[in-house]
């Protein structure tokens, strides 16, 4: 049994009655065994954060079905747990009273909570700050209190929705490491969201890349990297061959996104006219294999 199903799932969003739809996901599976890491990657607006708000059952999908360590979803429960790239700590309460707020809501004593937060706190290293407020941490503090309020109800699911998004490169690597220590201690399953390539490499299992307009699953790499996985391993040539290949695969939504020309072409002063899309002269790098879907990448070129 999976810890997590997703079977055939898509969303579709409308606006306002009679207004436009906008088709997020479509015919999304995915089956992800307990323990395991899993990133998913994609361009902006790819449907990364509309996946994760219905795994953890804040908004329920279209067509399709979910279900977590066997359970359909219907909302949210204790066995997932979200984290996010905005910290959401309360500003009046101290660090223990912040980890130990979900337990508090869950009924448990005020000592045995407070304990338990005590022992979350110190793993993700922030033992000493206990009574600090978040306005007295860096952001680097903050999101692993943020971290510790979310394993401090030990749920079996982690999602993670792009949490070190805000911090700055140094701590956003340090936070990289502390949290492959810590998944390595937990053992949770873990549904991590970012659009940076590298992170995702470096710390999934498996990464499962999302195309954009619908979201479809465009492919599902296994990262044979070993563990435990040292900062240094992001220099090694296997490392740069996953990036590279990710890269690839989600370079056309990226760029169309930005309303950038593919990789190569002169940048051109005249905004992108739909009436004459700049067709691209040759993929920049040769096509990967087929199950990748490398097709769907470039759908000018299949045009
Ligand atoms: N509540 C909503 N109502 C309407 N459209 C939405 C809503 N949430 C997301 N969308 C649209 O769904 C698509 C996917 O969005 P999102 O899941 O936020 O993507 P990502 O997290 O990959 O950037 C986008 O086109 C976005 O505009
Ligand atoms: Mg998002």
């Amino acid at each position: 049994m999976s810890a997590l199903d997703v079977r055939r799932v898509g969303k579709t969003y409308r606006a306002r009655p009679g207004g436009r739809e906008v088709e997020a996901l479509r015919a999304i599976d995915l089956a992800v065994p307990a323990g395991e890491f899993v990133a998913l990657v994609g361009a902006s607006g790819s449907g990364k954060s509309t996946l994760t708000r219905l795994i953890g059952g804040l908004d329920a999908p279209t067509r399709g079905e979910i279900s977590v360590g066997g359970r359909p979803v219907s909302g949210p429960g204790r066995d997932r747990g979200f984290v996010f790239q905005a910290d959401r700590l309360f500003p009046w309460r101290t660090v223990l009273d912040n980890v130990a707020f979900g337990l508090l809501a869950q009924g448990t004593p005020r000592r045995a909570a407070r304990a338990a937060a005590a022992a979350v706190v110190e793993r993700v290293g922030l033992a000493g700050f206990e009574a600090a407020y978040p306005h007295e941490l860096s952001g680097g503090m903050r999101q692993r209190v943020n971290l510790a309020r979310a394993l401090a109800t030990d749920p079996a699911l982690l999602l993670m929705d792009e949490p070190f998004a805000a911090l700055d490169a140094q701590t956003r690597e340090v936070m990289q490491v502390e949290l492959l220590r810590i998944w390595a201690r937990h053992q949770k399953t873990v549904v991590f969201i970012t659009h940076q390539i590298d992170e995702a490499v470096y710390l999934a299992d498996r990464v499962v890349v999302l195309g954009a307009r619908p979201g479809t699953v465009r492919a599902d790499i296994r990262i044979d990297l070993p563990r435990p996985r040292r900062l240094a391993v992001k220099h090694q040539p296997a490392f740069a061959g996953y990036a590279d290949r990710i890269w690839r695969l989600i370079q056309h939504d990226v760029l169309q996104g930005l309303r950038l020309p593919p990789e190569g072409d002169e940048p051109s002063a005249a905004p992108a006219a739909p009436a004459a899309p700049a067709a691209p002269a040759a993929p920049a790098a040769p096509p990967a294999s087929p199950e990748e879907g490398t097709r769907d990448v470039y759908p000018a070129l299949a045009a």
